[in-house]
């Protein structure tokens, strides 16, 4: 059997940055911009070159200047405190524990977290990342680039449970539902409802609706939380551990 990857030590330090990470993410309401930079680190990953992916290279200026990354630099700023107290963690692992137990505190499925990560100073190139104007069509071009599923891009899109887009970083504004500090299959409900009073639809969010095969998922996901957030852990778990292959 292969070694394990980290030590008893390494594993130590992670335990205690779950639990400084629970505390900010409590006190500060940070949640969702935890998921999205988790999200933004991971998803840069080509299944072709075995590049980009949950490296932590978004903490350089290069990367978190990309358009797409507009405010992710506060959640960086964040995480700094906890990696000076836990030094052995790895920006990558410590980017990936942020996503996990942002879900897992605001009322989402618990994600399977194993350590190990390493990090990358090679930042990937700029629009790795999916076009929010754009459809079905580009949203696969993405995904599978990642070496994704049809699955796994309806289940992630429900991480637009929490949360909110914001003008100055994206262009677009308002929160997906009700009660964006609460993780649950509030985004599918609202998706199948329609335009409502308030709240966003991001082209590619409605791109779900239009496509057969996603349209599946979201009515499914919609109707059975249960179901949601057993295809959303596997599916984050998958996202969580592009380009890092666990022992
Ligand atoms: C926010 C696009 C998938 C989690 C946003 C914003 C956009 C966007 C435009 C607003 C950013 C801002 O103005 O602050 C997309 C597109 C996706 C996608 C086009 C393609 C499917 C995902 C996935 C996740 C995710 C897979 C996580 C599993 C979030 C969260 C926020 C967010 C939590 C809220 C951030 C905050 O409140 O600060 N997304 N996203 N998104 N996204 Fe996505």
């Amino acid at each position: 059997m292969a070694a394990p990857v980290v030590d008893a030590e390494y594993l130590r330090q992670v335990d205690r940055a779950r639990r400084a990470l629970r505390a900010l993410i409590a006190s500060k309401g940070c949640a969702p911009i935890m998921l999205r930079l988790a999200w933004h680190d991971a998803g840069t990953y080509d299944v072709n070159t075995r590049t980009g992916g949950a490296n932590g290279s978004i903490r350089y200026e290069e990367e978190y200047t990309h358009g797409s990354n507009a405010g992710l630099k506060i959640a960086i700023d964040l995480l700094e405190p906890i990696k000076a107290k836990h030094p052995k963690i790895t920006y990558a692992d410590l980017h990936q524990l942020a996503g996990v137990v942002a879900v897992e505190v605001t009322g989402g499925p618990t994600v399977e977290f194993i350590p190990g990560r390493r990090d990358s100073s090679v930042c990937p190139r700029e629009g790795r990342l999916p076009d929010a104007k754009k459809g079905a069509p580009h949203l696969r071009d993405i995904f599978y680039r990642m070496g994704l599923t049809d699955k796994d891009i309806v289940a992630l899109s429900g991480g637009h449970s929490l949360g909110k887009a914001h003008p100055e970083r994206s262009g677009f504004d308002g929160a997906w539902t009700r009660d964006p500090l609460k993780f649950d299959n509030s985004y599918f409900l609202e998706l199948l409802k329609g335009e409502s009073e308030g709240l966003l639809k991001l082209p590619t969010d409605k791109a779900l609706l239009d496509d057969p095969e996603f349209r599946r998922y979201v009515e499914l996901y919609a109707k059975d939380e249960d179901v949601f957030f057993k295809d959303y852990a596997e599916s984050h778990k998958k996202l969580s551990e592009l380009g890092f292959t666990p022992r």
